[in-house]
């Protein structure tokens, strides 16, 4: 397994370009199974992630092919098994992203449930209790959700709580229904209003997406598009924090600030000078960050994607700060590892209180999620000394070469490969 190699202290300086985003290019790549048309993504990053579903809709027979990089051509014309199985979904919780469209274009769907995973249970019990109420016969089946519908029917759901993919996989079933659905306390991440962008590009009749209420139009088929995927805004807040932590100075490309305003303002609150700036937004930092208390929440407040990075600011801050989880039941893992670089963190609860430290510590660390992962980095360049971060196939499901751009900026970082 590959590690990273970052001796901290550095301020990282420049311009770097983010990639597209995780979240929208994985629901996009699912919308295939919707069509017989063909489906062109361009700005699809090239992350684990990314090639887990690509295997996934191979496996069913979608065909794919990479034209030239970032840009996928997609057609499920052959699609002739509705099967995703355990050990795809156990890997990847999105494949779970299958089952509205599977169920919607071809009527039948064997989904294995996903298990939990590192920052909680995870259940899928909203998007199966979304599609039961559009008429899906729903069973469990040996840890199996098998789902059969003849024609999906338009319905009013209610999510009782906010779900990004609960809400992408009904409107995406919705799409085919026979009648109109609304979905209500739907999910406005911008991953979601990119999702609706390319769903109508196909043919779908949508409106709503981004607020809190979606109405769907069901349409009998839909065609192939061309679309290209938003820019990542967690990467695009990643690239931010270790501006702040290193206090550099750096010029984040392609980004759209308006997606992460909230993670911004939370910036501009420890003491960074953040400016929109031609083609993205520029960071600076010129002192140690001042604390801030932040409480996630879903679009548009503090995405909980970004609550381990900027914990791993909050640990260098000049005092004290208080930091809640509010969606996920156990997004804290990288807490104990980054007490072992010397941070003084102590959890209650959801909440985390973060006594800041002027400076980190080296020290080898393990990665045990995505976000964990990419906040070790964080902690790892702004440290003294080395620091060594262990199971990074965590950081490569959800960042693109991150260490490359991360050099780019003149940060010491280099990985090596087991
Ligand atoms: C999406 O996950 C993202 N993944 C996650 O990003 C992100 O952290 C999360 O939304 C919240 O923003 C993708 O988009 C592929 P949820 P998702 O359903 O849809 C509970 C990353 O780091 N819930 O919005 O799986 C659930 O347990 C990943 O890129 C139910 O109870 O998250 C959680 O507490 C991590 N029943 C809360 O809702 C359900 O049926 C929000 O989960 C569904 C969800």
């Amino acid at each position: 397994m590959d590690r990273l190699v970052i001796r901290g202290g550095k301020p990282l300086r420049g311009s770097v370009t983010v990639s597209g985003a995780k979240n929208a290019a994985l629901p996009a790549m699912a919308a295939v199974l919707l069509t017989p048309g063909e489906l062109i993504l361009e700005n699809v990053p090239s992350l684990r992630d990314v090639g887990t579903i690509e295997r996934l809709l191979s496996f069913m027979g979608v065909e794919s092919r990479e034209v030239a990089p970032g840009t996928v051509h997609l057609t499920s014309r052959a699609v002739r098994q509705f099967e995703v199985p355990y050990d795809l979904v156990r890997t990847m919780r999105a494949s779970v992203l299958a089952l509205g469209p599977l169920l919607a274009r071809f009527g039948k769907a064997r989904v294995s449930l996903p298990g939990g995973c590192a920052i909680g249970p995870r259940p899928i019990n909203l998007h199966l209790a979304g599609l039961h109420g559009m008429g899906a016969e729903i069973d469990l089946v040996e840890g199996y959700v098998v789902a059969k519908a003849p024609r999906l029917t338009g319905a009013r759901i209610h999510f009782e709580t906010v779900t990004v993919t609960g809400t992408e996989n009904l409107m995406m079933a919705a799409t085919l229904a026979k009648g109109t659905s609304v979905l209500e306390n739907a999910a406005c991440e911008p991953e979601v209003v990119d999702l609706a962008c390319l769903l109508r590009k196909m043919g779908a009749r949508i409106e709503g997406a981004g607020t809190a209420t979606i109405t769907v139009e069901g349409v009998e088929d839909l065609t192939g598009a061309q679309h290209r995927i938003i820019p990542d805004r967690i990467e695009a807040g990643t690239l931010a924090v270790a501006a702040a932590i290193t206090q550099g100075d750096v010029l984040i490309q392609g980004c759209i600030p308006q997606h992460f305003e909230a993670v911004m303002a939370k910036l501009q609150e420890a003491g960074a000078a953040v400016a929109v700036e031609e083609g993205g937004l520029r960071v600076r930092m010129a002192a140690r960050p001042r604390p801030v208390d932040v409480t996630t929440e879903p679009f548009p407040g503090f995405a909980t994607d970004m609550q381990a990075q900027f914990m791993a600011l909050m640990a260098i801050a000049e005092g004290r700060s208080v930091i809640t989880e509010t969606v996920f039941e156990n997004r804290f893992m990288h807490i104990p590892e980054i007490s072992r670089m010397g941070a003084d963190i102590s959890v209650g609860g959801r909440a985390a209180v973060v006594r800041g430290i002027p400076c980190l510590r080296g020290a080898p660390v393990m990665a045990t999620d995505l976000r964990a992962s990419a906040s070790l980095v964080l902690a790892g360049l702004q440290a003294r000394a080395e620091t060594v971060v262990h199971r990074v196939y965590h950081l490569d499901r959800g960042y693109e070469r991150l260490e490359a751009k991360l050099q780019s900026l003149g940060g010491e970082i280099r990985r090596v490969e087991d």
